[in-house]
């Protein structure tokens, strides 16, 4: 069966909802979605969404703040419209049905690490996510989007270029994707004008994360493997404060809890963050989670404290019901004992290399959301300005559609390729079978908050010889595990090469960053070209 829309837009989270919404405008759309409708990220995010809407604030301090979390990697031109079109996409979001908090009739604004004034919406306190995946998949439904959930989209279809448009340099353009619906296990190929990838990230790479399930970095693999460009893997971005309770998921206490007042204690109720940064506990997230895994070690603990006690357990309650009501249900009344916390994988600063426009290296395939890599996060995502980032350029996305259809970005003229698996990998009797729990449990291991050349080097020979036994995934689970395995190797890859450390890369062979490394990585699989 073949079927044929305007625009395919794969994913139902923030990204993928706000585009079709938009697109539903201009032709036809369908949304496919591998979960029901709300299994994604967007539902789970907590702490709010960043726009310099507050008395003295301005785009340009949002810039700037951007730009010192992201440790010299930032994209200016990338970050510039990212700030400057935020308010006019919170307006789009309130004017959907978004229901932000407000105090006394304005916006209530919350602070977060390293934003240098209070700049954060939220909605239903620490709920912002579900109040916004709610209020798109409703607005969607209304508008008689269709959304097929339970359908897994598996891979891209290019079109090779003529010879003759090789020659003017033109490249791979899109035609289709394949895709699985995982209830009848039926096979589909979907043609299509404009494809937009809104998968989200590949958190579920690592053994601890916040990250829903579906998190399996679907879109960077197939992209990858399309031919795309995929830039900033390394960047992988771990969030200091998940509740550890042993037997419970780890489940994100958002930073705004700090922000509000929150403190950091060591397993002895020290506090410590002051000896990092003179910011504290609103220090930015790569260098609190690392001051965190320190102070683990010294105290031979597998948690430190997040304390909120002294805090009016009213305010507590009223900011932060979903933490509180979580917590309770697992036996602690955080207004009365601090928190047991630990780092978790969190978000995926890297993925398909885009413009500004959402375009990337193969025509007609667009990306935006988490899966994207606009450059607006460098080696460090600022606190709130992911799901920003996704309406931001899915906005643009659409609206580029519509200007220049099938247009694409620059290449990137020395784009490195994944090495093909090399002699030496250890054989498959040396090396665990592979599961989703060996590969999260390696990447944690080996790629994680601190890394080195020699982890590094274990990891990438063992993730290359499961590449090396390829069997064709047949169902979402196998799809998931090959998906996982590329973006493992891209991260991987890219960790190794880089000699320094920046941002949430950190390298204790290499701990400083280096200037000749100011700069980005990018893969692109030479074979498809
Ligand atoms: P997602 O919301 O993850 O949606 C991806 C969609 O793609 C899902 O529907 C998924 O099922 C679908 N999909 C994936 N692969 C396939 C496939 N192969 N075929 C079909 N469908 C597929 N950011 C902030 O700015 N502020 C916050 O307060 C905040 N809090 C967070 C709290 C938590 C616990 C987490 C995990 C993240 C948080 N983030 C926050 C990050 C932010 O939520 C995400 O970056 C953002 O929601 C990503 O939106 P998205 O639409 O790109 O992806
Ligand atoms: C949080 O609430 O701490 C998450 C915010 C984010 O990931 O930007």
């Amino acid at each position: 069966m073949t079927t044929t829309y305007d625009y395919l837009i794969i994913g139902s989270g923030i990204a993928g909802l706000y585009a079709a919404i938009l697109a539903r405008k201009h032709g036809s759309v369908l949304v496919l979605t591998k979960g029901s409708i709300d299994d994604c990220n967007t539902r789970w995010a907590q702490g709010g969404i960043a726009a310099s809407v507050g008395p003295g604030d301005s785009p340009e301090k949002h810039l700037r703040d951007t730009i010192e979390a992201g440790a010299g990697l930032v994209d200016e031109e990338a970050a510039r419209v990212l700030t400057a079109e935020a308010s006019d996409r919170i307006g789009d979001l309130v004017s959907l049905g978004v229901p932000f908090d407000t105090v006394h009739g304005e916006v209530a604004l919350a602070t977060e690490g390293a934003h240098s004034t209070p700049r954060i919406l939220h909605a239903g306190g620490d709920s912002t996510g579900a109040h916004i995946e709610l209020t798109l998949a409703s607005v969607a439904r209304l508008e008689g989007i269709t959304v097929l959930e339970h359908t897994i989209a598996t891979e891209i279809v290019t079109k090779p270029a003529s010879p003759l448009a090789r020659e003017v340099g033109e490249g791979l353009g899109v035609r289709a994707i394949r895709a699985l619906d995982t209830a009848s296990g039926e096979r589909t190929t979907y043609d299509c004008r404009a494809l937009i990838l809104a998968t989200g990230g590949a958190g579920q790479m690592y053994l601890t994360t916040t990250n829903a399930e579906v998190a399996t970095g679907d879109g960077i693999a197939i992209a990858y493997r399309a031919g795309a460009e995929i830039m900033d893997m390394e960047f992988v971005q771990f969030h200091p404060t998940a509740l550890h309770l042993p037997g419970v998921q780890p489940f994100l206490i958002s930073e705004a809890v700090r922000g509000e007042g929150g403190l950091l204690r060591d397993a002895n109720g020290e506090r410590f963050m002051a000896a990092y940064d003179e910011r504290a506990e609103l220090a930015p997230r790569d260098i609190v989670a690392r001051a965190i895994r320190e102070r683990m070690l010294a105290t031979d603990s597998d948690h430190v404290l997040l304390d909120v006690t002294h805090l009016d357990p009213g305010l507590v309650t009223a900011r932060f019901p979903q933490i509180y009501r979580f917590c309770a249900d697992n036996g602690l009344d955080i207004t009365r004992v601090p928190i047991p916390i630990a780092p978790a994988a969190h978000y995926t600063m890297g993925g398909v290399r885009t413009n500004t426009w959402g375009e990337t290296s193969v025509a007609g395939l667009y990306a935006a959301g988490e899966c994207a890599c606009t450059g607006v996060h460098g080696a460090n995502r600022l606190a709130s300005n992911s799901l920003l980032e996704t309406v931001v350029f899915a906005c643009r996305v659409i609206q580029r559609t519509i200007d220049s259809p099938n247009g694409r970005a620059e290449p990137t003229p020395d784009a490195g390729s994944l090495r093909p698996v090399p002699s030496d990998a250890p054989g498959a009797g040396d090396v665990p079978p592979l599961t989703r729990e060996a590969l999260q449990s390696l990447m944690w291991r080996d790629v994680g908050i601190v890394r080195g050349r020699d982890s590094l080097t274990r990891a990438a020979s063992v993730l290359a010889a499961w590449q090396s036994t390829p069997a064709a995934p047949t169902d979402r689970p196998s799809q998931e595990l090959a998906d996982l395995l590329t973006c493992s190797r891209l991260v991987t890859e890219a960790a190794l090469a880089r000699e320094e450390s920046r941002g949430a890369h950190y390298r204790d062979d290499f701990p400083e960053p280096r200037e000749d490394w100011r700069r980005h990585l990018v893969f692109r699989r030479k074979e498809a070209a």
